[in-house]
């Protein structure tokens, strides 16, 4: 297990996470619950936006990624440290603005932003939006002149890095929907596209290499790729990028066998994309670009832990222990999308050894519905509480009602106090939007 000041096994067994004891929170709020720890999501946002005040002369400014993670809190406590989001949706810039949080420091991204959302975006003051397509610029031109602004924006480019991460969250590969390759002259064409448009100002540049990525040299050659470019386009068309968004990215700790990287060393990370930022422009002499980051799971993912209770168990001999819970892929669609893994700790006996290889399934009725097949835990009994670890980030935010399960609820903790940061749904909330027409009454 990946332990931390605030996420660690007590003498009794228990897992504590913020100062809480997961046997109480349960208790308290019942199960399937999420529970994110504050400490550690501020921590987070801090390391990445200190690294960037300390080591690069220009500045910079963190945005979190808030699709890891998003609901009114997130932002106001991003707001409270003092740095940016990015947002990728109507829904995502609503929450933020309904939180309070200050518009100028909203990025809007999405390779099909609708038109309707481009003049939500306008309306509020979002600070940047970030183009992907002609069709969008057009839109974005119109909105504005409409308005009579002039709108900040970035171009996305594919700097055609191949990261070392799951194919479906691979961004940067030749064959994909995001940004303007640079290789094949299509980010050319876009800028001198974007550079015609009166109510549009180009800042720079925004690139995203994939997720869960753990090797810094896919970073440090996104780096190199887009610098090459900023000098490439400075010497052309004479224009100088004043910004450069390097996207998110960088991988947590889910089980074994994955890196387990401390807050402080996140800062390593940024560190060399900063040096490399720095080399790169001294080499084309280029003056530096404010640089811009967006983590979303690395600020969220362990922070997250997800709590369920231990229902019916199946043993079918010589082939496998299913433990059943009362959530699955409706509150974790990632074992079934991404293979992914994770940990598991029975959260009340938690320092007892391992016994035995169980698969942990949800309640959902398809078989594939399944949080993982390979969990090593002493022998479990219905009632018992499972944590499920690191799953702060892409969890709540890709949750569905299906079967017509409930969202689980989610709760903040700090200094061992927990409060509702997302609140239960109720049967009422399941039929909200239901109509029935008059002939089928
Ligand atoms: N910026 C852009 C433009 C992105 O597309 C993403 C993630 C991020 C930043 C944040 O990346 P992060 O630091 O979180 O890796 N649902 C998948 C992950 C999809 C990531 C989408 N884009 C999952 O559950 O693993």
């Amino acid at each position: 297990m990946n332990t931390r000041e605030t996420l660690y096994i007590n003498e009794k067994g228990h897992l504590i996470i913020g100062g809480a004891d997961c046997a109480d929170l349960v208790n308290q709020f019942g199960t399937p619950l999420y529970v994110f720890d504050e400490k550690h999501i501020r921590d987070m946002m801090r390391v990445y936006q200190d690294t960037l005040d300390r080591e690069y002369p220009r500045g910079g400014l963190v945005l979190y990624a808030s699709k890891a993670f998003s609901c009114k809190a997130i932002y106001a406590i991003a707001r409270s440290e003092k740095i940016g989001v990015d947002v990728v949706s109507g829904g995502e810039l609503y929450t933020a603005v309904e939180a309070g949080f200050p518009t100028d420091k909203i990025y809007m991204h999405g390779n099909n932003k609708l038109p309707r959302e481009i003049a939500e975006a306008l309306d509020c003051g979002v600070g940047t939006i970030v183009v992907d397509a002609f069709s969008e610029a057009d839109l974005i031109e119109c909105e504005a002149e409409k308005r009579g602004i002039v709108q900040d924006v970035l171009l996305r480019i594919n700097p055609g890095v191949e990261a070392h991460t799951h194919a479906y969250v691979q961004t940067a590969t030749p064959d994909s929907k995001f940004g303007f390759s640079i290789a094949s002259g299509a980010a050319e064409n876009a800028v001198r596209y974007l550079l015609t448009k009166k109510r549009l100002r180009l800042k720079g540049f925004h690139c995203h290499i994939g997720s869960q990525i753990f090797e810094k040299e896919s970073f440090v050659l996104a780096v190199e790729k887009n610098i090459a470019f900023l000098a490439n386009l400075k010497n052309k068309l004479g224009f100088q990028a004043e910004e450069l968004n390097l996207g998110g990215g960088f991988g947590i700790w889910y089980a074994e066998g994955d890196k387990k990287i401390g807050v402080k060393e996140y800062s390593e990370y940024l560190s060399a994309l900063i040096e490399k930022v720095k080399s790169e422009c001294e080499q084309h002499n280029l003056q530096l670009p404010f640089l811009v980051i967006e983590p979303g799971r690395s600020i969220v993912g362990e922070a997250g832990i997800t709590l369920y209770t231990v229902g019916a168990i199946k043993e079918i001999a010589g082939i496998r222990k299913y433990l059943a819970v009362d959530g699955g892929m409706f509150d974790n669609p990632r074992y079934c999308l991404y293979q992914s893994r994770y940990t598991a700790l029975l959260a009340n006996r938690a320092n007892e050894p391992p016994t035995e290889r169980v698969a942990i399934a949800g309640k959902c009725c398809e078989s594939g519905d399944l949080i993982g097949i390979d969990f090593n835990l002493p022998k479990a009994q219905s009632g018992d509480i499972i944590a499920i670890l690191s799953t702060g980030a892409y969890n709540y935010s890709m949750a569905s009602n299906y079967n017509r399960n409930f969202i689980p609820p989610a709760v903040l903790v700090k200094d061992g106090k927990a409060e509702y940061i997302v609140k239960p749904q109720t049967y009422a909330d399941i039929v909200r939007n239901d109509v029935l027409p008059q002939h089928l009454k």
